[in-house]
């Protein structure tokens, strides 16, 4: 997903021609890896939540997301749509325990800064049992997947963790503009920011001055601006598109 373009959904194997745009684009699967062999009960979990059973292609979101775009005649390149895959977003999460001292506990809060689907609101919840979950977007009718998504995750996914796992969990999903909503709570921001633009990012960056020092921002392709973030990691991580840069930022008190 470049910014120029084109919510492009493209899925394993290695070469794919977007069905938008005809063009061909390298992506590539990651190798499997431990991590992922101990985690798949929660790869089921979000199957059930994003995969067929549901009637989910991969490129749901994004069709939902265009529909609304076009419907309301909305031409902002920052809406373009493209999404977390799994597997890669357990890694990330898992390098934000391991290395940089997230989630060494039960709890903390958990923010999507523009959530589309809700895709890594669950995931973060399969992966770490958070006080609180909260994902904001803009466009409606990817909020709405998130809300009847919450259904799916009570009726298929807590009898399966269990109570003691997903009774203390708070859920929050807001249709707004993250430039609006009140996020500063947060332990860990997650961005996929590849389509923001810089006086976005600047902006982003001005309301995220909020957040308590320590606080934990990933983005993707674009970093936070200014001094109040420092950037600690800088890792790949493959998505719907194909690969990204994550920037890995702590919120510092300057
Ligand atoms: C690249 S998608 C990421 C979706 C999801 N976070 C994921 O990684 O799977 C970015 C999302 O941000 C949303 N968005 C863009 N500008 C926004 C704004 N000002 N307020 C809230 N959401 C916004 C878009 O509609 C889009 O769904």
């Amino acid at each position: 997903m470049s910014e120029s373009d084109s919510d492009a959904s493209i899925e394993p194997p290695t070469v794919a021609i977007s069905p938008d745009t005809g063009d061909t684009e390298i992506v590539s699967t990651s190798p499997p890896s431990a991590l992922m062999d101990s985690l798949k009960r929660e790869v089921d979990l979000f199957d059930k939540l994003y995969g067929e059973q549901r009637g989910f292609t991969e490129t749901h979101g994004k069709e939902i997301s265009r529909a609304e775009r076009k419907r309301e005649g909305y031409i902002s390149t920052t809406l373009t749509y493209g999404e977390i895959r799994f597997d890669t977003f357990a890694e990330l999460m898992d390098v934000l325990k391991t290395r940089h001292g997230a989630m060494k506990e039960d709890g903390g809060v958990f923010v999507d800064i523009g959530c589309g689907i809700g895709k890594p609101v669950f995931g973060a919840a399969l992966l770490h049992k958070f006080d609180k979950i909260v994902g904001i977007e803009i466009l409606e009718d990817l909020y709405k997947v998130c809300v009847e998504t919450m259904q799916h995750w009570t009726r298929e996914v807590k009898p399966v963790l269990g109570e003691e796992r997903t009774q203390d969990m708070q859920f929050s999903f807001l249709n707004n503009d993250f430039l609006i909503a009140d996020w500063s709570d947060a332990d860990i921001v997650f961005m996929n920011s590849t389509c923001f633009n810089n006086s976005l990012m600047i902006d982003l960056s001005a309301k995220g001055k909020a957040l308590a020092p320590g606080t934990i921002v990933v983005t993707t392709t674009r970093r936070m601006v200014g001094p109040a973030f420092d950037l600690v990691e800088e890792l790949q991580m493959e998505e719907s598109w194909g690969d990204a840069t994550v920037y890995i930022q702590k919120r510092v008190e300057r």
